[in-house]
């Protein structure tokens, strides 16, 4: 699994404001539908990018709480808040959610579902704290979507395999809109974005994975050093020579709470 550690928190701070990542957040923000007063939990907040627009956008009778697990992640997202009074940065996992019962408006997960090994617990948590009539909203890639272009195929898929090793959960969206009835929501919907790169660009999603995937397919020895360069050299050659094409989809589900 990812550990979300200083190093891995200082290149997501930074890709995620990015326009790959921007496009999903904003995506996520707009289903979210922050209004004013609004009590928002943003589960597994990362560095606090999200919360942040959040919180702008409940003004300033309204609440929203950025939950996360990684000490890195957490100084990085209050740093970020700290100037917003509506925020509070707290240590917690969605197996065991820090709230009363029915406290909240909205619940929004942005790319966190993924690392659960069972997605059960975290649904019946946020059902919980959500009031009645309070919004749901996961969103998650699918990595069964993904298409990333070589001439070397074989060596591709090695190292889209050792990366589905990074994540405990990679088909999240199309389990969700049942997952989500049998747990106490209605009115599922599900939203595609598709998000795509045919250039190499310093802040893109691809640059960000290249970066990911090689350091930890090393770290995992999962591959010889020298074929995990040839993987990221044919890349760059791919980039230079305007062939370079990579695509995901990313998915947004949200429901309402019964
Ligand atoms: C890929 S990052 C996404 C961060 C943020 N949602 C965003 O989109 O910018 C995944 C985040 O999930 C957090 N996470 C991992 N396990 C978690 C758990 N059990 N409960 C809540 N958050 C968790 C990680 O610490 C990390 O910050």
């Amino acid at each position: 699994m990812l550990e979300f550690d200083a190093a891995t928190t200082k290149l997501l701070d930074t890709a995620y404001q990015g326009s790959d990542f921007a496009k999903r957040r904003r995506a996520s923000f707009d289903v979210v539908d922050p209004l004013p007063g609004d009590r928002i939990l943003d589960l597994g907040c990362g560095p606090g990018l999200l919360t942040l627009e959040l919180a702008r956008a409940v003004g300033p009778k309204g609440l929203v709480f950025g939950l996360d697990p990684s000490p890195d992640m957490r100084a990085t997202a209050a740093k970020r808040c700290e100037d917003e009074p509506v925020v509070q940065i707290i240590d917690g996992s969605a197996q065991d959610i820090p709230f009363e019962d029915e406290s909240l408006d909205k619940a929004v997960a942005v790319q966190v579902f993924e690392y659960f090994d069972n997605l059960e617990q975290p649904l019946k948590e946020l059902r919980r704290v959500l009031r009645p009539g309070g919004r749901v909203v996961i969103s998650d890639m699918h990595f069964g979507t993904w298409v990333w272009h070589s001439a070397d195929s074989d060596r591709m898929e090695r190292m889209m395999k050792i990366w589905d090793l990074h994540l405990a959960d990679r088909e999240v969206p199309e389990k969700l809109p049942a997952l989500l009835k049998d747990h106490g929501f209605q009115n599922a919907c599900t939203i595609p974005l598709t998000l795509f790169d045919a250039v190499l660009r310093p802040d893109g999603m691809a640059r960000m994975l290249m970066i990911l995937m090689s350091g930890y397919a090393q770290k995992n020895g999962q591959l010889p050093d020298a074929e995990i360069a040839a993987w990221l050299s044919e890349q760059e050659s791919l980039a230079a020579e305007g062939r370079f094409f990579m695509a995901i989809t990313h998915f947004i589900t949200y429901a309402e709470r019964i």
